[in-house]
């Protein structure tokens, strides 16, 4: 079975498909991690987060590749764990323009395909329920207010001890919805056949369950 959870940033993708993986003992793949470390990877060798042909060619002579490990899954560009620092205000708000570009999507979406053929696997971003898995059985399009959205990374940037002011995080998420919504290719979009659930006031236990709820209907 494929479940595409798919909603703009900081909805709670990654931390529901986390756990309706773990509780189903599916597979997880978190494909923002993947737009991430490309993003990671131009960063590190100087090339232009807008030179296309740069980053295709860096993609070709680099891995990134995912492990999993006891605290769960992490995501590995060559030889090194890049989990952390692919968290970073500087990667985040790059990504977009990165992922913007069609042969670094095209990609991505051929090795998210292999990973989820014939696979039960729980796969969120912003494009799976509509191109990278438009048979997925369960397609799910999280929602959440910018301003809930903002509080919630303001809280995980807490944990991390990175310090931004929260009216700038708002900006920062509206900015990436507009230009993850508005690109060529792929645009973040919910799926025909998508439910959505708007999380902006449920606990994560809520939404866990509603979307467990989703998935055993489609059973
Ligand atoms: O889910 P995230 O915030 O880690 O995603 C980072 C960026 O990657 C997001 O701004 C848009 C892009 N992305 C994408 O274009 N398609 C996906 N399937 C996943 C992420």
């Amino acid at each position: 079975m494929q479940i595409a959870i798919d909603g703009p940033a900081s909805a709670g993708k990654s931390t529901i498909a986390k756990l309706i993986a773990k509780n189903l003992d599916f597979v997880y793949c978190d494909t923002g991690a993947m737009y991430r470390t490309v993003t990671l990877l131009a960063k590190e060798n100087q090339v232009d987060y807008g030179n296309e042909s740069g980053i295709l060619e860096l993609m070709h002579d680099h891995k990134i590749y995912f492990v999993n490990k006891t605290d769960g899954q992490h995501v590995y560009l060559d030889d090194k764990d890049v989990s952390e620092v692919i968290r970073t205000e500087e990667i985040t708000n790059n990504v977009s323009q990165v992922s913007a570009i069609k042969e670094v999507r095209t990609e991505l979406v051929e090795m998210q395909r292999k990973m989820a053929d014939n696979t039960n696997i729980v796969m969120d971003g912003r494009d799976i329920g509509t191109t990278v898995l438009p048979k997925a059985e369960v397609k799910i399009f999280l929602i959440a207010s910018v301003s809930v959205r903002a509080q919630r990374r303001f809280k995980d940037n807490q944990e991390r001890g990175i310090d931004v002011p929260l009216a700038q995080l708002e900006d920062e998420i509206a900015t990436r919805d507009y230009k993850d919504s508005h690109r060529e290719i792929s645009p973040l979009k919910k799926a025909d056949d998508a439910i959505e659930v708007d999380t902006s006031d449920m606990t994560i236990e809520q939404v866990v369950e509603r979307v467990t709820e989703i998935v055993n209907e489609k059973k």
